[in-house]
């Protein structure tokens, strides 16, 4: 069946559709917390970028639907490389992610040979496959420290990698890339929320510039926020409400279920794109049809592995 016929759909037909594919091609859904509400509820697991490596890496079923962006379900290809990996919607990119290749970084190694290679999960495989150790936004201050005083090449977010090395003093270069959503929050987006929500604790992603970093109360992967305010929410600190850094379907998780927590995003324009293009419809048309898989060359999944499973198994 085409797309369109997908489209024409209800929700709930839909939704009835997906489960029972699920079950007949013993197939997972994982989202990611920026997904649209509606596709974060029908996930089997709902995270941040580490927590859905560690679902790719052990899961038992013989299909994963990845609702996310290109690198994630890449990562789960090269994590679970015997499963089907299908990515719902082909053009689901980051373009973080682009602003790193694997030919710049080879020339940046080539230029600095002593240098450890720390890369951001959003890169492509080949740039994993050119890096030492991976880390996530919720354990890229830990995996830093683990390195002692290495010289560091850290690629591609130059944000990231100035919070890190802030937190951690390390000897650490940035690479000059950035996230389009979260580089453009601002001061003065702090400053009005500060004004609407005198009270409320501010919780800010470290995608984000170091000037509105430096404002936060906390700085959180998109999960890590998700545990804030879970921790908050028989508590009366509640009261306070809560503003969000991120993404806004993270704020609009948090919105649908707490509802008795004033939750407030940073900026309302803080919209992945790339990560809307995820539908109901795509991710049924997409696990009945078995598209689009997820492929990569051999040696690719071989090389980027070590760097992938080295950020696992440092259990941070
Ligand atoms: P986390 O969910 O890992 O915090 O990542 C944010 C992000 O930008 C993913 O694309
Ligand atoms: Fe990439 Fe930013 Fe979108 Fe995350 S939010 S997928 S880093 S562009």
């Amino acid at each position: 069946m085409k797309l369109e016929a997908y489209q024409a759909m209800s929700d709930e037909e839909l939704r009835h559709r997906i489960k029972k594919a699920k079950t007949d091609k013993n197939a997972i859904i994982l989202a990611h917390n920026y997904q649209r509400l509606e596709v974060q509820k029908i996930a089997d697991f709902l995270g941040d970028s580490l927590g859905l490596s560690r679902q790719a890496a052990k899961t038992e079923a013989d299909v994963v639907v990845f609702c996310g962006v290109d690198f994630m379900a890449e990562s789960a290809k090269i994590l679970a490389p015997g499963k089907t990996i299908l990515l719902p919607e082909i053009q689901a990119t980051c373009p973080m992610a682009q602003m790193v290749t694997p030919e710049a970084l080879a020339e940046a190694k080539a230029h600095n040979p002593g240098k450890t290679v720390v890369a951001y999960v959003n890169t492509t495989a080949g740039v994993k496959a050119l890096t030492d150790i991976c880390c996530t936004s919720a354990n890229a201050v830990e995996i830093v420290k683990s390195l002692g005083d290495r010289e560091i090449l850290f690629v591609p977010d130059r944000n990231l990698g100035g919070y890190v090395k802030k937190e951690t003093g390390a000897n650490l270069t940035p690479w000059d890339g950035y996230c389009y959503v979260h580089n453009f929050l601002t001061v003065q987006d702090v400053e009005r929320n500060r004004a609407a929500h005198p009270d409320a604790v501010f919780l800010i992603h470290p995608e984000a510039p170091a000037d509105v970093i430096e404002l936060a109360d906390f700085v959180f992967s998109t999960s890590g926020m998700v545990n804030y305010v879970s921790s908050i929410a028989g508590e009366k600190d509640k009261q306070r409400g809560v503003i969000i850094g991120t993404e806004v379907g993270l704020v609009n998780q948090l919105q649908d279920r707490f509802p008795d927590i004033g939750i407030w995003p940073l900026s309302e324009f803080a919209v992945c794109g790339t990560m809307k293009l995820t539908t109901l419809a795509k991710v049924a048309w997409s696990i009945e049809t078995g598209n689009y898989v997820v492929t990569l060359p051999e040696d690719v999944i071989e090389n980027a592995r070590q760097s992938l499973e080295k950020m696992l198994e440092s259990g941070r």
